[in-house]
Order: C-alpha cells, then structure tokens, then sequence
C-alpha cells in the first residue's frame, strides 16, 4: 500500500519499519507499494521507485530484514498513467504541475481522470521507452533480491487504462479490439520475463471488472488469463474498478472473491482474491473451496500488523512465533 513517504523514489526507515513488521507478524509474502518505474511513472513525488542504483541499495535492507524473519518480498511496478502527479491523498490528491515539481500525465488517449488536467496521448516511442523502463525496473528488483515482482494493471492506471474501452480510444494496434488493448501488457510482460530468472513468479494485479456498462469485464479479464499462461505470468490478483472517479460499487467482505472464481473457472491460472477479507475463518474458506489460491489483505493489516498470527490461533494453526516475541505466544492452558 502507497505510504507516499519517500523522497526521490528512495524506500527509508519508515519504509523498513513498515514492511518489517509485517515480516515480524509472520505475512507469508509482503507486498511493497506500487514503486514508480521511471520517476514520472510515480503518481506522487513521495511514492517509491525502482529506477536507479541508488534505490537497488535502499530497498536491499528491507528485503534482507524481510528474509531473516522467513517471509518472502515481492515489490509491485507501475506506471500511474492518467493518476501521474497528484499530491498525497490526505493533501486532496490535487494536480501537482511542472512548475512545482510534476509532470504532465500520460494515457492512452486523452482523456481526463477526474479533476485533474487531460493526459498527453502516448505515442508509439513512448511504449517503447515505457516498456525498456519496465525491463530496467525488473532487473533491479531482482539484483535488489525480491522474491516476486508484481505488473500493476488495475485501478485505472497505466496498464489497465490500455486495457478499457472507457480510457483507450486508441485507432492504432494498441486500441480497438481485445487483442489489441492487451498488446501493451504482453511487451510489458516479455520485457520482464526476458529478464528475470525463469523460476521468479510473476504476478499480475488486474481490475478484473470496470463496474462500468462497455468497459473491462471479467470475461475479457479471463480470457487475459488464458493469454498470459504460456507467457510466464504465474497468478492474477483480482481487484477491480478504478478507471473513472465517478463509479460506485458495493463494496462488502470478499466482494471481489468472484472475481478470482472466475478466472479459475476458465483457466489455469493461480490467483489471488484481495478486497475487505478480514476474518481468518472467511480467509481460509476462499482458499479450501477453491476459490482463489490466496488471499491479500490490504487496510485490515494496517490495523493489525500481525493479524496472521492471531489468525493462525482462532484456525488452531500451529506457527512458530519469532524467538523474540515467543514469551508473547498465546498459551493454549492458562495461566499465562
Ligand atoms: C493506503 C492504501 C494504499 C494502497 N496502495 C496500493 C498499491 O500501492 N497498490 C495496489 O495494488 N493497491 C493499493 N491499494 C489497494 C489495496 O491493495 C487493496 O486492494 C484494497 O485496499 C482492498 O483490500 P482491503 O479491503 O484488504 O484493504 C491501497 C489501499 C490503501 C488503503
């Protein structure tokens, strides 16, 4: 989740501390923020990024601290396309412009999100240049010792704005049909599997439906998962909705498991279900019925940093606690 609290792309102390202590509540796979590829790929001056050397040698130290509690790290690359230069949400997520520091957002089309200025259209040299930022960013976050690299293409941002009918009006190959609405995503895709040890899971985060009549629906969205299988794309995380500012949608406990049932149904692929799964009992039946291979938390671990080991007690779920934290241990016989 975005802490925007970096500086010039760099990860620090907060970022150690906030990913750390997953790490130290037991999180199977901590999952960083969205970090910029290139730095006007950021939605904000604050996000993290994964451009230059400089911030391969400040994400090391967290991925080692992860690494020595024995949770696995993956880092998720994005582009923030139509979002680009905003401030923060708790600033109002404004337009941030050249003159104070921003950039000029980019799309497929030009079209407006929200109040912020229209995006400039990309052109085919600006894929290209995007897609060797992709490649470069992966290849850093393998030589920083990620354990998995996660493609953001949901909630409305660069990738997923290529896939939806609302944002992409595009006449050339990366606009129209289906095939062509995913072609950015498959060079993203070969870009980084071209450079990544063959055995490093790729993950994919898509807006699996647009709650939106004419936009990206989850038939299109599993008919993607049957594309990316025999490209090297290991699981989907299902999310959904972003692509406009006006959409309301009901969001309830695990309202887009059906999302992940869907991919599953039609394909192959691994997936993940993510979206207000906060009770351990509902946690472990979306993953013994099949329903997805996974599950994320999001907003419910930034309430309770080690709901995983409070889960693995009300699941009866024997986990080795931290030697550090051991005397902490919920004993089955009290007293304490
Ligand atoms: C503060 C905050 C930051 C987020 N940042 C990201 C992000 O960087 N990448 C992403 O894919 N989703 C991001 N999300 C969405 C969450 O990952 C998650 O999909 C969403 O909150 C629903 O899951 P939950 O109900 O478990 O929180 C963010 C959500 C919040 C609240």
């Amino acid at each position: 989740m975005c802490q925007y609290s970096a500086v010039d792309g760099l990860p620090n102390n907060w970022h150690l501390i906030h990913l750390g202590k997953y790490a130290m509540g037991k999180v199977g796979l901590v999952m960083t923020e969205a970090s910029g590829i290139s730095p006007s790929a950021r939605s904000t001056l604050r996000d993290t990024g994964i451009w230059n050397d400089e911030q391969v040698a400040a994400w090391k130290p967290i991925v080692n601290f992860v690494h020595e509690q024995g949770s696995k790290i993956g880092i998720q690359l994005w582009h923030a396309g139509q979002k680009g230069s905003t401030t923060a949400p708790w600033q109002g997520q404004d337009y941030v412009s050249p003159a104070e520091g921003g950039w000029q957002a980019v799309a497929p089309s030009e079209i407006a999100f929200g109040k912020l200025p229209t995006p400039r259209a990309v052109t085919k040299e600006d894929i290209k240049s995007i897609i060797e930022d992709y490649r470069n960013a992966a290849l850093r976050a393998v030589k920083a010792g990620f354990d998995v690299i996660e493609i953001h293409g949901a909630h409305g941002y660069l990738i997923h704005s290529f896939f939806s009918p609302i944002s992409n009006k595009r006449g050339d190959e990366y606009g129209g049909s289906f095939d062509n609405r995913i072609r950015f995503l498959l060079e993203v895709v070969e870009a980084i599997r071209s450079v990544i040890p063959e055995g490093m899971p790729l993950f994919l985060r898509t807006s699996s439906h647009d709650w939106i009549d004419g936009g990206w629906d989850t038939s299109e969205n599993s008919a993607l998962a049957n594309v990316l299988l025999p490209l090297g794309v290991d699981l989907i995380d299902c999310s959904s909705g972003g692509i406009k500012s006006d959409i309301t949608y009901p969001v309830a406990p695990g309202y887009q498991v059906r999302f992940s049932e869907d991919v599953k149904a039609a394909s192959k692929m691994l997936t993940c279900a993510v979206g207000v799964i906060t009770d351990p009992k509902f946690a472990q039946e979306i993953v013994e019925s099949g329903k997805a291979d996974a599950v994320m938390l999001g907003r419910e671990f930034l309430r309770n940093p080690n709901w995983v080991l409070s889960a693995a007690t009300t699941l009866g779920v024997e986990l080795e606690w931290l030697n550090q934290y051991k005397q902490g241990k919920p004993k089955k016989v009290l007293p304490y």
